[in-house]
């Protein structure tokens, strides 16, 4: 089944703002973020680093709490619920894929894709089984019993991927997801990521470095220095393509990190 894109917004940040007290300063790290997100869009976040992606993402995430403004999420206020609710809201509503994988490395593919199961209390037999279809939509079907060190990169990011899809998230947040593999993997992993949103709908959020892969998703946003930068300034719309300079500039800043990496 294929789904289509809906007008509900599924996320929406309205003056969204997240500082940090760090040695006796206030740092502001997202600045008052406007932003909406439908069900079903598929995202890509851009921009230099320090600009504040990953914070954004992990509010939106619910794993960090915003200083100021809200996130409604389907129109709910969603820091507006208790610890306990929010926690449920988290486990069973978003899905997290990180630039290095977490998974744990004493256990195989299956049981590290079902172990948001079994902290849930799900039946072992059937997040078992959950577990296998889930590594055979992503293309593992023949790894089901390697453990995280017996496989690829790009192969543990699929492992982290299935693992993040089993409570059946809405959303799916991925901060940089192909930071750590080469281009051709990489892209398979975006193209993994864009097929599960076709096939099943779920709304995918990426933080990428790589302005090739951006592209590949339905929207390009641009963060620089705690805010979503609008194509045109006035214009508030989503969906718009990144500005030829300032992609550059994007691709400048990935160029000076690998540098300053390589270095290291
Ligand atoms: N817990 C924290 N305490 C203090 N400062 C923080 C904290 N978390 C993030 N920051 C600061 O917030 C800024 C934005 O960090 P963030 O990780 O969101 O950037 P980013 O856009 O994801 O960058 P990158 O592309 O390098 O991953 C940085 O300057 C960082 O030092
Ligand atoms: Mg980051």
């Amino acid at each position: 089944m294929v789904y289509e894109m809906t007008d509900t917004a599924l996320i929406e940040m309205q003056k969204l703002s997240k500082s940090f007290h760090h040695r006796g300063r206030l740092l502001e790290v997202l600045k008052g973020v406007d932003l909406t997100i439908h069900a079903g869009d598929r995202v890509a976040i851009m921009g230099p680093s320090g600009a504040g992606k990953s914070t954004l993402l992990q509010v939106m995430g619910t794993l960090d709490v915003p200083s100021d403004g809200k996130l409604l999420f389907d129109g709910e206020d969603i820091f507006a619920r208790k610890p306990t609710q929010l926690a449920k809201f988290r486990n069973e509503s978003v899905g997290f894929v990180f630039q290095f994988h977490h998974l744990l490395p004493e256990f195989t593919a299956i049981e590290n894709v079902m172990m948001p199961g079994l902290i849930g209390r799900s039946r072992r037999s059937e997040a078992e089984q959950r577990a296998i279809e889930l590594l055979e939509t992503v293309g593992l079907g023949e790894r089901l019993h390697h453990q995280p060190g017996e496989l690829s990169g790009g192969e543990q990011q699929r492992v982290a991927i299935a693992r993040a899809l089993f409570m059946k998230p809405r959303l799916l947040l991925a901060d940089e997801p192909t930071g750590n593999l080469d281009l051709s993997t990489g892209a398979e992993i975006h193209g993994l990521l864009r097929e599960l949103n076709r096939t099943t709908g779920i709304t995918v959020v990426v933080v990428t470095h790589d302005p090739r892969l951006a592209e590949e998703m339905d929207i390009q946003l641009l963060m620089k220095d705690g805010l979503i930068v609008p194509r045109i300034p006035g214009d508030e719309r989503i969906g718009d393509r990144i500005p030829a300079d300032l992609q550059t500039e994007t691709e400048g800043s990935l160029a000076e990190e690998s540098d300053s990496a390589l270095r290291a």
